[in-house]
């Protein structure tokens, strides 16, 4: 709290890591069309943690897939920093995930056959980058992966797996974090480290976080929480307490 409250930057003077210009998505086509993101435009600023809220269906899951270049706008366009995402090619659209992003998403994409640790170096390893040792010390420890490095993926829980993710993603010190569910299916400790780290990782490090959440406990970690519905953006809150976030949400189911 004291962190974020002293930041000497307001978060409107940071730069913009991302951003989506009336960003639509549908599905399916005429009598069946789906519209999964109405026209979204929302800016996520460097060093800022921010979460996605909403009931299930809302387009959670889509605006992440598409500010992520893991899937296509219909219309509208997404940045990565100044880049648009909608004129790269398949090619571009690749290097872009691999060198500027990084991902903690239910699938967690682990190589099953390298170990964690190697799992973990790869994004920095493909990207020609070299391994902060001391960094990948911190996330490794903080994440209670320590005695698991020389693991693969089968011989660990669901739960490790889930970390091994989170510090592949911090390790390689991506433009941004996009994590869909990152603790979803981790138990209350793990829970806490995974969003202690990347909390630290934005207060520390200037790392920018979006994650999609549906436990408002994970959302009070965020500066600022986004509240979908129906694919578009209708509430927001800055440096959110749980009760805040409880509120909107039995207001939005109501
Ligand atoms: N591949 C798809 N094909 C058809 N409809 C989809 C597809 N992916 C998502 N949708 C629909 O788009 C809407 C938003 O989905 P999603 O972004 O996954 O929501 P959330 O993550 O908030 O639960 C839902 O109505 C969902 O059924
Ligand atoms: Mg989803």
């Amino acid at each position: 709290m004291s962190e974020r409250a002293q930041s000497n930057l307001q978060s409107t003077e940071r730069p913009v890591a991302a951003r989506a210009v009336d960003l639509r998505k549908s599905y399916g086509r005429a009598d069946t069309e789906v519209v999964a993101l109405d026209g979204v435009n929302v800016e996520f600023h460097q060093g800022e943690f921010t979460a996605i809220m909403g009931p299930s269906g809302s387009g959670k899951s889509t605006l992440m897939h598409v500010m992520a270049g893991l899937d296509t706008a219909t219309s509208g366009e997404a940045f990565v920093g100044e880049t648009g995402l909608s004129s790269l090619s398949d090619k571009a659209l690749t290097s872009l995930r691999r060198d500027r992003l990084g991902f903690i998403f239910q699938s967690f994409n682990l190589v099953p056959t390298l170990t964690a640790a190697e799992n973990i170096e790869l994004p920095t390893r493909i990207a020609g980058g070299k391994v902060d040792r001391q960094w990948f010390e911190e996330v490794t420890t903080r994440l209670g992966l320590a005695q698991r490095l020389d693991h693969r993926p089968a011989e660990l829980s669901g739960g490790q797996q889930q970390r091994v993710a989170c510090a592949r993603a911090l390790v390689s010190r991506p433009e941004i974090i996009f994590g869909d569910e990152p603790t979803g299916n981790l138990d209350s400790n793990s829970s806490r480290e995974v969003l202690d780290i990347l909390r630290t990782a934005v207060d520390q490090d200037d790392q920018t976080v979006v994650i999609v959440t549906h436990d408002a406990r994970a959302a009070s970690y965020a500066d600022r929480v986004i509240f979908l519905r129906d694919g578009a953006i209708v509430d927001e809150l800055r440096d959110p307490d749980m009760d805040a976030i409880l509120n909107v949400m039995s207001s939005m189911e109501g």
